[in-house]
């Protein structure tokens, strides 16, 4: 082999996080992050003095901009994640980061453990590939039961939920009652554009997951989500192996 020349491919950048920031851009991020600034702080007002304001943060390009629009206006609502034990090495880099950049310690809700185990003696370490029902119990064991727990108390809910990202979520509203979780859901970022999304994390400098540069657009648990090709559905790349009539883990049941 010669040795001056390299057989490793540079990695491959993904272009739709890196949009061209345009006047127009730039000018429509200006003005639907101050809707969303003017909306999370009418929810801190409503429901957050009391506590009863919590926002769910999977860490994904959506997620780090309501981070970043809820610690900059030091807004008070509550953060919390959930750690399914399965998540991909980057997203933990990236939590660890989003801790130093604004000082705080986020609120992250583990599985039960005994739930864990028993699950995993039952049925093996990766039976979510096995069977739609077992995926389901994977999710229901690792993420919903935590989330009940995190949404305890709690009179409304905050999500990084946008229209774009799938058919089931076009028919959202930016506030709904969530029948599923009895309890109001926000969802501020509903009508932005996954544009619109990276040139606020450009322009401000977010930190994010690095996986987004190797086509992720949308991250959950490393052995559930692989990267898209160009002109797959953003959502293409969790739960590939399914039909994408049951991709849903149950989180956001009331989508339609
Ligand atoms: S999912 O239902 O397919 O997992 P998705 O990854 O698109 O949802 O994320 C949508 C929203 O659900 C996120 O913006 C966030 O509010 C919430 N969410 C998803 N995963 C988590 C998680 N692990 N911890 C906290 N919130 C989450
Ligand atoms: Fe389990 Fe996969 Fe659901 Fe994560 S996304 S909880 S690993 S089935």
């Amino acid at each position: 082999m010669n040795a001056g020349v390299s057989l490793l491919r540079p990695a491959p950048a993904n272009p739709a996080t890196r949009p061209e920031l345009t006047e127009a851009l730039r000018a429509a991020v200006a003005a639907k992050a101050d809707a969303a600034r003017a909306f999370l702080r009418e929810a801190a007002a409503e429901f957050g003095t009391a506590g009863e304001l919590t926002f769910a943060n999977s860490f994904g390009a959506e997620d780090m901009v309501l981070t970043d629009l809820i610690l900059q206006a030091k807004l008070s609502i509550e953060i919390f994640s959930l750690d399914t034990g399965r998540l991909p090495a980057e997203t933990y880099t990236l939590i660890g980061e989003v801790e130093k950049r604004y000082g705080v310690k986020l609120k992250i809700y583990f599985p039960d453990a005994d739930a864990v185990e028993q699950f995993v003696r039952t049925h093996g370490i990766n039976a979510f590939y096995d069977s739609v029902e077992l995926r389901k119990a994977c999710c229901g064991v690792r993420k919903m039961e935590p989330l009940r727990r995190a949404l305890a108390g709690k009179k409304a809910w905050i999500t990084g939920l946008r229209a774009a990202q799938s058919v089931t979520r076009t028919g959202m509203a930016a506030r709904e009652f969530d029948e599923g979780n009895g309890l109001e859901k926000l969802n501020p970022l509903l009508e932005w554009s996954e544009a619109e999304v990276w040139a606020y994390i450009r322009l401000f400098d977010v930190p994010y997951n690095a996986l987004h540069d190797q086509f992720y657009p949308s991250i959950g648990c490393a052995p559930c989500t692989r990267a898209i090709a160009v002109g797959e559905d953003v959502r293409a790349g969790r739960w590939w192996w399914e039909d994408p009539t049951t991709k849903e883990c149950g989180l956001h049941v009331s989508e339609r």
